[in-house]
């Protein structure tokens, strides 16, 4: 019997250890989303493709988040599309409020 209640409670605790690693996958920052997807051509908020299109305040033309969402969906030449199948929309928003926030 004693076996069996330790079984359980093992078998809990590995549960419950895969719940939270798939929870903090699920919900990435928007600063390590942004380096993941976006970083290769806007390395700290720059652009390496259109120099003068970086993602600074001042030079940048988007300025809330759902034209920053909306950049991602409809891009403009030189830029990668991202739909909604790659970066969901809460995804895109964490994205956006992360630049709107840090350049
Ligand atoms: C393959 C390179 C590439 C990737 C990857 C990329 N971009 Fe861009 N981005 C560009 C280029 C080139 C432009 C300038 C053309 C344009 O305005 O679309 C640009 C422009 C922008 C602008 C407009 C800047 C302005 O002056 O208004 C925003 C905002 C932006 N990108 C956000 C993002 C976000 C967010 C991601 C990641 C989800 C991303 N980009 C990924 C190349 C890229």
């Amino acid at each position: 019997m004693k076996k069996l209640v330790t079984l359980t409670l093992t078998l809990s605790a590995i549960c419950l250890w895969i719940s939270t690693a798939n929870t903090a996958q699920a919900s990435a920052t928007g600063e390590e989303l942004f380096k993941q997807h976006c970083s290769v051509c806007h390395p700290n908020g720059g652009n390496i493709i259109k120099p003068h299109e970086t993602l600074y305040k001042g030079e940048r033309e988007v300025n809330t988040v759902e034209a920053i969402v909306d950049k991602m969906r409809n891009p403009g030449p030189g830029m990668s599309k991202f739909d909604s199948n790659v970066l969901p929309d809460s995804d895109a928003k964490a994205i956006a409020e992360h630049i709107l926030k840090t350049f």
